[in-house]
């Protein structure tokens, strides 16, 4: 189990380089599996554990998966051997729902571990397996795993619920080897969604509207291998400059699209932050302690759930009272205990946080529970006095490529999380 060890009230300095997106990523690798000719490269890919697993994952289904360089992904699925991810893989991993989606289309059947609940709400599967019935599957849950099976997937109009991201994901990459025309109206408009449609385009494949609620899929026979270049996780770009405005520093994070995050930046504006962006970089500096900002999550456009906890730990320092509402996940605030352990004034109420910022956090043994959450305990443990030792760091892993290195790049006085070794 790794720790990381953080002195903390050093103010982060310097610029760091955002990886490429965690969940782009999860999508972009499994749809490469739908490619019967030819080889997927993908350029860009952030080898945190999360995508690590997903290629362990579809080397067990038959695909060659071959890592060029840190960054580089080669996959070619000419021949797939199996059908059944290996469980104890696809059941940590809430994404290898995807691969459910994929091998229908691809081989007509599949068998994938039920994705296990986690530490940010019960999180079903039922919008995705009522997709796929939609699309003509029959799917069943047996054995603690989704097993479905079509000889032929045929398109369909379908409206998906609370417009989630993972149904979007997993319709558009079923849509694109069925008979005729999907229509996915309510679609999740997010970046991550559009680059999807990029790489099935590139592939070969005909989806139109991604990033509009109303995603156009039209079936092709096949697809073919192509290049990709996978976008800037958004995520973690905005979590090193609410490290820069927490500690009142001055960080520049480089190979960013501002516009993914656009919501954000405004946010960090109105606690007092300055921004400066050019077309691939944006610089925050703060030099007084933040001013409280009420946050409401939404899908995008709106404000990011996955940046709830470190916009909370924020709160936790500033001047005044911030009320947070979570309204698309319904547990994330379990990380609020452990902040409430560095001194940090958090009611939850429901959906609802009240934060009532203080300057005096001081460090103490916290635990990551989930990977937003536990990257909330660290930024609260760069602007705590003394030291923060904090524990389950391989939640924080499955995103945060390389922390421990860039928070020390920034300045930051941090030991542990070295970037992981790549396994495949
Ligand atoms: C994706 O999760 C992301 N994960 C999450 O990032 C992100 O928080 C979330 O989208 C929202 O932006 C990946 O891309 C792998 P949803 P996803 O389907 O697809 C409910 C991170 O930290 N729902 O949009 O699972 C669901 O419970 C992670 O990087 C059902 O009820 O999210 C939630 O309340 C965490 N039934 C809402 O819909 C379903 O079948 C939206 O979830 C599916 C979802």
């Amino acid at each position: 189990m790794g720790k990381l060890f953080i002195e903390g009230r050093v103010p982060l300095s310097g610029t760091v380089a955002a990886s490429g997106s965690k969940n782009s990523g999860l999508a972009i690798i499994t749809a490469a599996i739908l490619a019967s000719d030819g080889r997927v490269v993908l350029e860009n890919v952030n080898a945190g554990s999360d995508l690590q697993d997903l290629c362990e994952i579809i080397s067990a289904l038959g695909a060659d998966v071959r890592w060029l360089d840190d960054t580089t992904l080669e996959i070619a699925a000419g021949t797939l051997s199996s059908s059944k991810a290996p469980y104890e893989l696809a059941r940590k991993l809430r994404g290898s729902t995807y691969i459910v989606g994929a091998l229908l289309a691809r081989v007509g059947e599949a068998d994938v571990a039920f994705p296990g609940g986690c530490q940010i709400g019960s999180r079903p599967v039922d919008f995705h397996i009522r997709g796929f019935q939609a699309l003509g599957a029959d799917v069943a849950l047996e054995h603690g795993s989704i097993r479905a099976r079509a000889s032929r997937l045929t398109g369909s109009r379908i409206y998906v619920e609370r417009a989630s991201v993972g149904t979007t994901v997993n319709l558009m990459i079923a849509g694109s080897l069925a008979d005729g025309t999907t229509i996915l109206e309510n679609a999740a408009m997010e970046p991550e969604i559009v680059d999807l449609a990029n790489f099935l385009n590139a592939m070969g494949g005909r989806v139109r509207g991604a990033g509009t609620n109303f995603v156009r899929i039209e079936g092709v026979p096949s697809l073919h291998g192509v290049r990709h270049e996978i976008i800037p996780d958004r995520i973690e770009a905005c979590t090193y400059l609410i490290g820069g405005a927490i500690t009142r520093g001055e960080v520049q994070v480089t190979h960013v699209i501002p516009e993914h995050f656009r919501t954000v930046l405004l946010k960090l504006e109105q606690t007092g932050a300055e921004i400066a962006e050019t077309d691939d970089s944006v610089t925050l500096r703060a030099s007084r302690r933040p001013v409280s900002v009420d946050i409401e999550t939404m899908p995008h456009p709106g404000f990011p759930t996955d940046l709830h906890p470190p916009m909370v730990a924020l709160m936790a320092v500033a001047d005044g009272v911030s009320v947070v509402q979570e309204t698309v996940f319904d547990n994330r605030f379990a990380y609020t205990h452990d902040l409430a352990r560095m001194g940090a004034s958090v009611k939850v109420d429901r959906d609802t946080a009240i934060v009532r910022g203080t300057d005096a956090l001081t460090g103490a043994p916290v635990e990551a529970q989930d990977l937003r959450g536990g990257m909330a305990l660290v930024l609260a443990g760069l602007a705590a006095e003394g030291t923060t030792e904090l524990g389950g760091l391989e939640h924080v892993e499955r995103g945060y490529v390389g922390l421990g290195d860039k928070l020390r790049g920034l300045g930051a006085h941090v030991r542990g999380g070295e970037r992981l070794p790549i396994l495949t």
